[in-house]
């Protein structure tokens, strides 16, 4: 049985990672645009997994006696400054979400709600992973500089990583 605290703290994250899922959508659709397919796909790859990210918890609260929510998502920007800033977004929104995973991780361990601070651990490590691959490419972004054939690569480089990624689902 999950506690009213714990499920309301669930159902903010329920936000954000659904909010995640919408701007790295929005980012995808201009990553097309701009004509960057390679990382349009992967920011495509990225977008399914927050919204995977959001069904585990929905499905945690509902497993548990409680009630997910559908949260309604603020729109997300339509146009981005360059491609450099989407991955400066990226790891912004990603560290937000690490530090409200922690914070939600202290409230479990307040409450000494040990499935939930089971279930977290999930998305601790993936946090981590997550900053890490997006710390990586802002590393070969700085390299690239404004280099077009450096960016190109890059772009190629995004696009297998994601055809990769589907595979392993199978959805590739
Ligand atoms: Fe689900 Fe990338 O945070």
């Amino acid at each position: 049985m999950i506690s009213k605290n714990i499920e309301k703290a669930l159902q903010q994250q329920i936000a954000l990672e659904a909010y995640s899922s919408a701007f790295y959508l929005s980012m995808a659709s201009w990553m097309d645009a701009e004509g960057f397919e390679g990382t349009a796909a992967f920011l495509y790859t990225q977008s399914d997994e927050e919204r995977m990210h959001m069904l585990k918890i929905f499905h945690f609260i509902n497993d548990n006696d409680g009630q997910a929510v559908v949260p309604s998502t603020e729109a997300p920007p339509k146009k981005f400054k360059d491609y450099h800033t989407c991955f400066l977004n990226v790891l912004s929104q990603e560290q937000a979400v690490t530090a409200s995973i922690h914070e939600l991780v202290n409230q479990a361990v307040k409450e000494k709600d040990h499935a939930a601070h089971n279930f977290l651990q999930w998305y601790v490590s993936e946090q981590m992973e997550e900053e890490k691959q997006v710390k990586t490419i802002l590393n070969k972004l700085k390299i690239i500089g404004n280099d077009g054939s450096g960016l190109f690569l890059l772009d190629n480089e995004l696009g297998k990583m994601a055809l990769n990624a589907g595979k392993e689902e199978g959805t590739a």
